[in-house]
Parts: C-alpha cells; structure tokens; sequence
C-alpha cells in the first residue's frame, strides 16, 4: 500500500495573471488530500472517494465523463502520453480540502494521485514535473483552461510561507509569512466549479483577445498606456487588462510590504486586489462582497478578498494571528445574518 497527499492553495495575491504569464503568490491550506494506492497486476483502475459514487476503467479506455472521475482518468491519460509505464491500482482517496470552495481541491487530487502512482511505479517526475502532468490532466480530460498556479501550489508549497511564483520564467521564491499575522478563510457557500464556468474560460479568451489587439505576446507585457489605447475600441477589454496590470504590480508591492512586516500595507493592497476583480474583471458577486466587509469590520483584519477564480467559493483575510479565529467566526456570523447563507470558515483550522 502506497501513501501520498497534498495541500490545497490560498492565493494571497495575484488573481487571474498566470494565465497572463503574470505574478502569483500562493500558500499551502493546512487541510491535505491523501490518496492510499495498491498496483494491481491488471490494467483496471478503482477509485474510492468518500461522498462520491466509486469510478472504474480500464487503463487506455480514458474519457471525459463530467465526473470527479476525470481527474483520476486524466491523470492516468497524462502519464500513458508522456510514456511512464504503470500498471492498474485500486485507491481510496480521502480530501479535507473541501470542493468548490475556490482552494483547489482538484489541483491536491491530482498531485496526490500522481505522488502516489510515482511511488507505486517508481516514475521519474520531480515535483516541478509532476506539477505540468497535473496541470495538462485538468486541461486536456477535465476541460477546464486554467492557470499553472494551483497545481504548482499544491506540488511545491508549504504552509506558513508563500510562493512567489512568476509565471513567465517560473520562477519561484519562497516568502515567509510573518508569524504574527494569519490567514483566515472563509467558504461563501456557494460552489465555484472551474470546468462547469464558461466565464472563466471568456475571461481567459478576452485576455488574449486584449494581448493579441495591444501586439503584445501575453498581459504581462501591457501597460497602463495600453489601457488608454484600448478604451475606444472595447472599454471591457480595456478593464480586464487594467486588472492584470494593476494586479502584478501588486502582488510586488505586496511582497515588499510583507517583508517590511507593514501589515497595514498588505491589507491596502488585498482590499485593492478585490476591488479590481470586482469592478475591471467581474468575476465577483454580492456574496463575496459581503463577505469580504463582513471580514473587513472585524478587529484585526488588515484586509479581505475573493480567493481563486470567483464567481463563488472563498474569502480570505489577513488578520492578526491572536484575532484571526475570533473575526473569522464573528465575519461568519454577520455574513449570515446579511445574506442568510451560512459561511463556513476553513482557516484558521
Ligand atoms: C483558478 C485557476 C488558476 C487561476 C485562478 C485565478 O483557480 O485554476 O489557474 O487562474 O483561478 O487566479
């Protein structure tokens, strides 16, 4: 029997730019996915997951189902293409990073399955490789056209520090998060789904559609000039690139601030991230925005946003770290009494 797991991911900043080749800063969530594997002398696979219906296929018969299942057939898929032999397995996989909640449950899935299938097969892939497998297995068999960020977050990141990750090179840093603050989240209650949000993939299409007006080869080589430039022909392309612009530059001012221990500034520029999202990249909703002011009128909150895609999923704060458990509960509680909708917070655990 074989062991592995993973983290799920909270962004700190950074929202909507790798696709860009842009600037992202993600932390490990203390909640892992553990995946237990046997190999079978076959070609069958058997997948367990508590809550959900048990998925079999045989090795080489792949599809796209819809099912929590193409995550486990798109790993499986990933690694015949890239020509590492395994065999058949049965696995049970057991996730306290909660689905739909926006912090990547996927992305642990997948790194999880592959370290397990790594150690049952003793397969070549480091964990930057394992990662890209991750990555295209999300892309190619689930559909959905996301970023690099989650699965590298769930590959390489550790909790209590972030990973300054750019996109363009990927290059990573890794930053300490300074121990008297913490990051509380919190879930709005409603599922965010990447593969079932056709919005996430216009988005991602209007930025390069942006890219490919501005002559630029990705985001990250537009400027606010740009903005200017594009306002006549198309104001909403205008603001989605203002978003990645601005954002980058954030994330850098963040990192600066974080070393620096100015928590104030963190939050200035948290607040800002969410407000661009909002109002340049529309991906959040009422709830979320009430969620984050809920968060924001707490003691000790420097600052508050929308965490991963949007439309749904969580908020996250930075709070002091002897605050962080109490504004978090009270945040939920004035969510609740405003929306009517129960928020579930996931950190501090
Ligand atoms: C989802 C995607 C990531 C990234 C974020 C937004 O989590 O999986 O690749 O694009 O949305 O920052």
């Amino acid at each position: 029997m074989y062991r592995a797991d993973a983290p799920g991911r909270v962004n700190l900043i950074g929202e909507h730019t790798d696709y860009n080749e842009g600037l992202v800063l993600p932390t490990a969530t203390p909640q892992r996915t553990v995946v237990e594997l046997s190999p079978r002398e076959d070609r069958v696979v058997r997948v367990e997951s508590e809550g959900y219906m048990p998925i079999a296929y045989r090795l080489g018969e792949e599809r796209h189902c819809g099912d929590w299942g193409d995550y486990v057939r798109g790993v499986t898929w990933v690694l015949a293409k890239a020509g590492h032999p395994i065999r058949g397995f049965d696995a049970g996989i057991a996730s306290r990073v909660p689905p739909g909640a926006g912090l990547s449950s996927s992305a642990a899935l997948e790194v999880a399955l592959l370290r397990a299938l790594r150690d049952a097969f003793s397969l070549t892939l480091d964990d930057m490789a394992l990662a890209y497998a991750a990555h295209k297995a999300e892309r190619d068999v689930v559909g959905a056209r996301v970023g690099t960020m989650d699965q590298l977050a769930a590959a390489l990141a550790r909790t209590g520090e972030a990973l300054l990750i750019d996109m363009r090179k990927t290059k990573i840093e890794r930053v300490p998060i300074p121990a008297d603050v913490d990051i509380a989240v919190i879930d709005s209650g409603i599922a965010h789904d990447n593969a079932k949000q056709g919005a996430y993939n216009e988005r991602r299409a209007q930025c390069e559609e942006a890219a490919r007006r501005l002559g630029v080869a990705s985001l990250r080589d537009a400027t606010l000039s740009d903005v200017e430039r594009l306002v006549p022909q198309s104001a909403t392309l205008a603001r989605r690139v203002r978003h990645v612009v601005t954002e980058n530059e954030r994330v850098r001012a963040f990192v600066a601030a974080l070393q620096a221990d100015d928590h104030a500034r963190c939050g200035a520029l948290i607040d800002a991230s969410h407000a661009s999202l909002r109002e340049d990249f529309d991906v959040s909703i009422e709830e979320l925005d009430v969620l984050a002011d809920s968060l924001r009128s707490q003691r000790g909150v420097y600052g508050a946003r929308l965490v991963g895609a949007g439309f749904g999923g969580s908020v996250l704060a930075l709070v002091d770290a002897d605050r962080a458990a109490d504004a978090a509960r009270a945040a939920a509680e004035r969510y609740r009494s405003r929306t009517g909708r129960t928020g579930r917070v996931l950190m501090p655990v």
